[in-house]
């Protein structure tokens, strides 16, 4: 009895596990074993994998831009910078700085990490190489495929979602011409990826815009949060013609109580279903402005 019970509640997880994965899962005496016809390198991983998009952009694939041959060299003025870096750590600890430097060979690279920017940066370091790759797969903010000028990211986590995730990214797909998460457009402008939660979920939905397109000084990650589909639309757009989109939320000064993004709409304080009673006692937000301009005078 308790082995038929078992027995179900693995069938179970094993269907669950082969659900949307493109793998086949087979009952097997003593457990579930996952099988499949397909080699795992000929998985779709943006479309088949449980988390995000962003596997996609962390296997490696020989390709004309990323292979041994490949060359990376820091240009003279970011290995400043990597001297820069270098000097806030031990000299026994140099590796603690495979973060920045890593960040600082992506963004040289406009995007994205080649086998050899990788192995520059362990041999800066003096650590195997592994230890780098370990660092830039298992970041999200690292990519190991080559990337459009602008990495588009929308925040798929709950908040996002139940505000219009969905309808965000099927209308950015629509308007670029993608069928999915992980592809880049034809011209090499845009690629799209899911994010997990940004940290401003209070400001949801919100895109994440990565800009390759002015170099090391000029790289900018910003948010673009309180967006409906014709405010992705609009951001793109303002980026195609090299124009730099408003910055956080879309409709708002910062995320004090003015409205909410409701149905694809921006919807001025809302009449609605609150748990508050009265007015909500303080301590109330900061005047960040009025703080700025006393620190200044
Ligand atoms: S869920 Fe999107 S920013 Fe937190």
């Amino acid at each position: 009895m308790v082995r038929g019970v078992v027995l179900r509640v693995a069938k179970a997880a094993g269907r669950a596990l082969g659900r949307g994965t493109g793998l086949t899962v087979a009952p097997a005496e003593g457990g579930q074993k996952v099988v499949g016809p397909q080699a795992f390198g000929a998985l779709n991983w943006s479309k088949g994998y449980a988390t995000n998009s962003h596997d996609h952009f962390n296997i490696h694939r020989n390709s004309p831009e990323n292979n041994d041959e490949t060359p990376f060299e820091f240009t003279a003025e970011n290995d400043k910078i990597v001297k820069e870096i270098l000097a806030r750590y031990p000299e026994n600890y140099k590796r603690s700085g495979v973060i920045p430097l890593l960040t600082l060979a992506q963004t040289q690279n406009k995007g994205f990490l080649t086998l050899s920017a990788m192995n520059k940066v362990a041999e800066i370091l003096e650590t195997p190489a592994i230890r780098v790759y370990e660092v830039a797969t298992f970041y999200t903010m690292f990519n190991r495929s080559k990337m459009g000028k602008y990495h588009l990211m929308v925040c798929g986590t709950t908040p996002c979602m139940v505000r219009g995730a969905v309808k965000i990214k099927d209308a950015l797909c629509e308007h670029l011409g993608l069928k999915d998460y992980g592809e880049s457009t034809a011209d090499g402008m845009f690629t799209l990826s899911e994010m997990e939660c940004m940290g401003c979920c209070v400001n949801a939905p919100m895109i994440a815009v990565a800009d390759y397109t002015k170099g090391v000084e000029g790289f900018t990650y910003n948010y673009h949060e309180d967006i409906t589909t014709k405010d992705a639309i609009n951001i793109v757009e303002h980026l195609r013609r090299g124009e730099a989109p408003k910055v956080g939320s879309q409709h708002r000064e910062t995320c004090e109580p003015a409205g909410v993004v409701y149905e694809d709409q921006w919807v001025p304080k809302p009449e609605g279903y609150t748990t508050l009673t009265g007015e909500p006692r303080g301590p109330y937000c900061r005047d960040l402005k009025k703080e700025a301009a006393e620190q200044k005078s």
